[in-house]
């Protein structure tokens, strides 16, 4: 009895201990506390003693175990802006008219002085380059003829090979067959809306809805079909119902794991739900998974394509998000579309680039990407988890945040009488850029909307949080 009431008191005491260095800002959020080991020998405690201390923690929401990496300081959810209710946009369809914004911000992309807070474009620092660049040298040594030949649809055997090894820890069970290689994501998402769709149609989507795939129904003549979208677990499936049933809805695309801007996740069971909706009405649906592999969890989450019985779900992802945007390698698992989709590729684009297929295909099969992937997940949670406790600091109170379990990208409402477009250039003034939430709508309902990239986080940018914050407080005002 003596022994466990020592040990209850050691345990509350080292948590308390923890609790204060967390509040003195000795541990910052983000920040890894010392390993159960360390902790034991640097306190004289045992291990269980320090276990339970962190369970404690975790249990009050001051610490969270991540898995293979050791234990964090969290920002703690009662001290975050809270979330942005779930969205109503217009019922109608309506045509897309966006390109002159997003040329804008693309041009953004390219400027250097820039603190980019507006691409959704991954941290450079967390690309494999060294280890992608030795499999490229590799693979046009190899491949020194092969490298230069087109290789046509569906691409590189044993990239797909990969490919179809991987998702079955979403999943699915597709054979290398099934999937095919394309010139990133958003060629894959043009294809797909190709194959299915004519000028005119009606296509629903989540809303908001990242402004690259409202760029492609505007190319393509396609009328976009917003259906409320719950930030945390996505599309609403009774709004979308009710749409399908009174409008010809010709294609569904959805981003199922953390979707951009939202950060949104579905639940498996409601994965399956739309999966049979959409079945039952035999419409098609564009599933849009480039940044599943970037979950902050314990598991890879499952993807809609998982629960598809009838080959209408066409999966789409990239390695952009994680190797690298500028080998432009995506794919398709384009189930029963898949005919159409490989003539539309090899009509449009012949071949994807080849070096890069070999180089990705060595870069997965090597182990490589696997091991990246797990140190990147970290980064990317402990990047959401800072910015989003800079942006609660430095915005003004009323502003609503997002809180994605997955991928690196913040949706942050804004008081009601701030258009996020005059914010936009009075940042840009001081030369920062963002993503005005104008973009993410064919019928602007985000006008009081940002996204922030969270990829990076550093002095800087927090900086630049900071500045944000000062010019929305003056424009409140
Ligand atoms: C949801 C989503 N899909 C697709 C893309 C583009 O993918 P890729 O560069 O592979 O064409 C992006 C990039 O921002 C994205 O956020």
């Amino acid at each position: 009895m003596k022994t466990n009431n020592h040990s209850d008191l050691l345990y509350r005491s080292l948590a308390d201990n923890l609790i204060s260095l967390i509040e003195k800002g000795t541990y910052r959020i983000g920040e890894r506390i010392p390993s159960v080991r360390k902790m034991s020998k640097q306190q004289s405690v045992s291990i269980s003693t320090v276990l339970q201390a962190y369970l404690l923690l975790e249990n009050q929401g001051w610490i969270e175990a991540r898995p293979q990496s050791g234990y964090y300081v969290r920002a703690k959810i009662s001290e975050q802006a809270p979330e942005p209710e779930i969205s109503s946009p217009a019922k109608d369809p309506s045509r897309v008219s966006l390109h002159e914004l997003a040329m804008m911000l693309m041009r953004d992309t390219m400027d250097p002085e820039l603190v980019q807070l507006g691409a959704a474009l991954p941290n450079p620092n967390y690309l494999p380059i060294e280890k992608i660049n030795k499999a490229l040298t590799n693979a046009s040594r190899l491949h020194a003829v092969d490298g230069h030949r087109y290789i046509i649809p569906p691409g590189l055997e044993e990239l797909r090979i990969q490919i179809a090894k991987r998702t079955v820890l979403s999943g699915c069970h597709i054979s290398p067959n099934d999937v095919m290689i394309t010139s990133g994501g958003l060629e894959a998402i043009d294809l797909c809306l190709h194959a299915v769709c004519r000028p005119g149609d009606i296509v629903a989507i989540e809303s908001p809805m990242y402004f690259g795939t409202l760029q492609t129904l505007e190319v393509q003549g396609l009328r976009a079909l917003e259906i409320p979208t719950h930030p945390r677990d996505g599309i609403d499936l009774e709004a979308l119902s009710f749409a399908i049933q009174h409008n010809p809805v010709r294609a569904v695309i959805v981003i199922s794991n953390f979707n951009n801007p939202l950060g949104s996740q579905m639940p498996d069971e409601k994965k399956k739900e739309l999966v049979n909706l959409l079945a039952r009405y035999e419409i098609p649906l564009i599933e849009n998974d480039v940044y599943g592999e970037l979950f902050f969890g314990e598991k890879r989450p499952l993807v809609c394509k998982s629960f598809d019985k009838k080959g209408l779900v066409m999966l789409v992802s990239a390695f952009s998000k994680d190797i690298s945007p500028g080998l432009r390698i995506g794919w398709v698992a384009p189930g029963r579309f898949k005919t159409e989709l490989e003539w539309l590729k090899f009509t449009i684009s012949a071949s994807p680039p080849t070096l890069p297929q070999y180089a990705i295909a060595d870069f997965i099969e090597s182990g490589g990407y696997d091991r990246h992937l797990r140190r990147i997940r970290r980064e990317y949670a402990r990047n959401i988890e800072l910015m989003s406790s800079a942006v609660t600091r430095y915005f003004p109170s009323g502003v609503r945040l997002t809180r994605p379990s997955g991928g690196f990208v913040l949706w942050v409402q804004l008081p009601e009488n701030v258009d996020s477009l005059d914010l936009y250039k009075k940042a840009l003034a001081e030369k920062i850029t963002l993503a005005p939430g104008h973009v993410f709508s064919a019928t602007n309902q985000y006008a009081n909307f940002i996204r922030l990239n969270a990829a990076e986080f550093n002095y800087s940018i927090e900086r630049s949080l900071e500045k944000l914050g000062t010019i929305l407080k003056e424009i409140i005002e």
